[in-house]
């Protein structure tokens, strides 16, 4: 089962991609977390892409494609994958295409939540994340238990560098520039499924399990 995560800065791909990996035993890959672990880390990658990340630009396809396709050929890839953050322009959608292709598989749903520009910048203001296991929160809309506090890990939460309201109106810009394009080219491959994410958390992973059903 090969999932793609399709959907603006925000829209509830994370929250919606930790779910349904557990529920179906399938590996979550993040290329945002991969990013925020090699800044942690301060690898080498992790400071290019930082440089592109704060400012709200998409880190450029050279860096991100290999990584990708290395990652979705490890062993615990073999049963399939839910990919969130990736792809994000139509040459990583193509260069994804064609690994996959060699291996004769290929995305079978293309899930988009669509959420208006709207109702993003009141999602990432209140947006909180764990420094150590990386758990998404929201102040308001996905409480911890205690303020401030990761549930899962106790790790303390922080608000992420890209989510200051300036940054914000950026992605969103680059979003509707260079991502959404995706979603006509998914639709032409008949693998685009939409689901409405401006619903609760709950009924948005209802939605996405009904079109996994089909
Ligand atoms: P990435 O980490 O992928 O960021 P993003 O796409 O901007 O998406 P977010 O993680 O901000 O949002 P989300 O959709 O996961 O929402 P979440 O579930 O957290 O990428 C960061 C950066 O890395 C990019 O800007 C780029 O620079 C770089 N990058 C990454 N991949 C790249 C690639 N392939 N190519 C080039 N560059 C790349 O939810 C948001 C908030 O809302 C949370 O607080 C959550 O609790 C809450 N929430 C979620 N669902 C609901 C709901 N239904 N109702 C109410 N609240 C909700
Ligand atoms: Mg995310």
């Amino acid at each position: 089962m090969i999932i793609i995560a399709l959907g603006a800065p925000g829209a509830g791909k994370g929250t919606q991609a930790k779910v349904i990996s557990e529920n179906h035993g399938i590996p979550h890959i993040s290329t945002g977390d991969i990013f925020r672990a090699n800044i942690k880390n301060q690898t080498e990658l992790g400071m290019k892409a930082k440089a592109y990340m704060d400012q709200g630009l998409l880190v450029p396809d050279e860096l991100v494609v290999d990584l990708l396709v290395d990652r979705i050929k490890q062993a615990d890839c073999v049963k399939g994958y839910l990919l969130d953050g990736f792809p994000r322009t139509i040459p990583q959608a193509e260069a994804l295409d064609r690994a996959l292709n060699n291996r004769g598989d290929k995305v079978e749903y293309a899930i988009n939540i669509d959420v208006p520009d709207e109702f993003i910048v009141t999602r990432m203001g209140g947006r909180r994340a764990c420094v150590t296991c990386g758990a998404t929160y929201h102040v308001e809309f996905s409480p911890t238990k205690v303020e401030g506090i990761c549930d899962k890990c106790q790790g303390s939460l922080i608000v992420r560098d890209d989510d200051k309201p300036e940054t914000v109106m950026k992605r969103l810009e680059i979003y509707h520039e260079q991502t959404q394009p995706l979603i006509d080219y998914y639709a032409a491959q008949g693998a685009l499924y939409t689901v409405d994410g401006t619903k609760d958390i709950a009924d948005v992973t209802a939605q996405i399990e009904a079109v996994l059903s089909k």
